[in-house]
């Protein structure tokens, strides 16, 4: 069987990295978490000061971009990718409330996505890989053979945030979570370079009342139907 190329995108917070890793798991290919590179290059201004009064110091930042270095290892234990800043294990702080808070903006600048796109597609040169983020399908790989667009009521998002946070113990306020999902989606969705939309030939995956169960089935349906296919 070929391998092939499998796009996730969709909201923030819709469950697409849970549903991406298992996928991957489950098909044996390897998956990227292309939402972490930008949240490693938000953390990465926040460590080095380059944001002023909420705003990013731009000529600082794309004087650097090109030598921020985000690799991902597996865990030994549970085999999950964890993300590593020139070095240092980011993984548990590119999660934070104050990363998803600026990593919006970061994600907003062309030539940061320039840098991470030519670097996702050196990933996936290989085949064979699930990736996820909010331009696969339609900027990073609009050749890939399967792409799926995730979607959720924006409330059903807020509380898979929040219990996410809760459950590894950060404070968290549920409407604070809320409104940092509408305004990501608001600024995913009208920025200039490659703004958050459905690929035309993406299938369509409204998981608000869906169990992760029975996502799986579906996805697993699709990939069949698709490899068979090529
Ligand atoms: O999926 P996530 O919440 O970890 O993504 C973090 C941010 O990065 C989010 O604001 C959208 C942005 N992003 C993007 O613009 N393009 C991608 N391919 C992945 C994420």
């Amino acid at each position: 069987m070929k391998n092939i190329v499998i796009a996730i995108d969709g909201f923030s917070s819709c469950g697409k990295s849970t549903m991406a890793k298992a996928l991957a798991r489950n098909i044996g290919y390897l998956y990227f978490d292309s939402g972490a590179m930008y949240r490693a290059v938000a953390l990465y201004c926040m460590q080095n000061n380059m944001i002023q009064e909420g705003n990013i110091d731009i000529k600082a930042l794309r004087s650097k971009i090109s030598e921020i270095e985000i690799t991902f290892q597996a865990d030994p234990e549970t085999k999950n990718s964890i993300t590593f800043l020139n070095g240092v294990n980011v993984e548990h702080e590119i999660r934070s409330l104050e990363v998803s808070r600026f990593v919006s903006q970061v994600a907003a600048i062309d030539f940061v996505r320039t840098e991470m796109v030519d670097r996702q597609r050196e990933m996936g040169k290989a085949k064979g890989i699930v990736m996820d983020g909010r331009d696969i399908g339609t900027t990073v790989f609009p050749q890939a053979e399967m792409k799926v667009f995730v979607t959720a009521s924006a409330e059903v998002r807020a509380q898979r945030r929040y219990d996410e946070l809760t459950a590894r113990g950060d404070k968290a306020n549920f409407q604070e979570i809320l409104e940092n999902v509408l305004q990501r989606d608001h600024i995913d969705q009208t920025r200039e370079v490659s703004p958050l939309k459905k690929a035309d030939d993406a299938l369509l995956l409204d998981n608000s009342h869906m169990t992760r169960e029975e996502q799986m089935v579906w996805l697993i349906e699709e990939f069949n139907k698709l490899t068979k296919e090529c």
